[in-house]
């Protein structure tokens, strides 16, 4: 790798300076955390395997229409992104009933929910991520009122068009979290998915068996993260190389 500046360093990636302006370096890492850093480790190829799978969904939202900051994917652990101002907000959308939506209102796990729920969390690694509602957002000026309805608008828009892809090859996406950033062209500013999209920010269950192929996994002790990632990858027929 050659020296470049790290503009920043998150828990599962590491953001360099790019090739041009306006561009950064994505570095995907093995490393995982859940519950707010509280559990810590590392699953063997995971980084691989993201960069691979964010690259396939994102240049598959591309086509329909979705914004990303997405660019092309340079080598095994690396992707050209766009550099865009995060909003600060995590965008959670949801399904079927798991994680903390159970954990909050005692709905069981795998319950289906009457229509689809988008939720929002304010990113403070030491606020522990809180739920926030869409008055806070604007009141606080994270996101302007326009921000945040075409945030809701992407976010359902990959909802439809990521359930049905998932569907396709036996999956059933049952939640997943996305982020933002605001990309300046021309003096004019639009709202693009940035960030990744992973079985670390799905949940992703096996249409017939239920079997969690995502960070759950990690969380929850299951055994066979890395062969969870590689499962996901081998149904979107996008095995890594080598
Ligand atoms: O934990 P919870 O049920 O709220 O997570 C909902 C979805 O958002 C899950 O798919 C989880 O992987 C994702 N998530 C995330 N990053 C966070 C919190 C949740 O990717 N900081």
């Amino acid at each position: 790798m050659t020296r470049r500046r790290r503009i920043y360093e998150g828990k599962a990636k590491v953001l360099f300076e790019g090739p041009e302006p306006g561009t950064l370096v994505q570095y995907f890492k093995d490393d995982a955390t859940a519950f707010n850093n509280q559990k810590k480790g590392v699953i063997t190829g995971k980084g691989v395997l993201n960069n691979r799978i964010s690259e396939y969904l994102m240049s598959r939202l591309s086509e329909i229409g979705v914004p990303t900051h997405f660019m092309r994917r340079l080598n095994m652990r690396e992707q050209l992104v766009r550099e865009v101002e995060i909003i600060p907000i995590e965008v959670v959308v949801r399904n079927v009933a798991a994680g903390s939506l159970s954990r909050r209102f005692g709905i069981p796990e795998g319950t289906p929910l009457p229509r689809s729920i988008i939720e929002y969390y304010y990113k403070s690694d030491e606020l522990n991520d809180p739920m926030v509602s869409e008055e806070h957002i604007t009141a606080f000026g994270w996101a302007a009122p326009q921000d945040l309805d075409d945030m809701v608008a992407l976010s359902l828009r990959v909802n439809d068009y990521l359930s049905g892809l998932f569907l396709g090859i036996g999956l059933k996406l049952v939640d997943f979290k996305l982020e933002f950033g605001r990309l300046w062209e021309n003096e004019e500013m639009r709202i693009v998915l940035a960030d990744e999209i992973s079985p670390d920010n799905c949940r992703l269950w096996d249409v017939k068996t239920n079997e969690k192929l995502d960070k759950d996994r990690f969380r929850q002790d299951l055994g066979r993260v890395e062969e969870a990632y590689q499962e996901v990858a081998r149904r979107l027929g996008i095995l890594p190389e080598g």
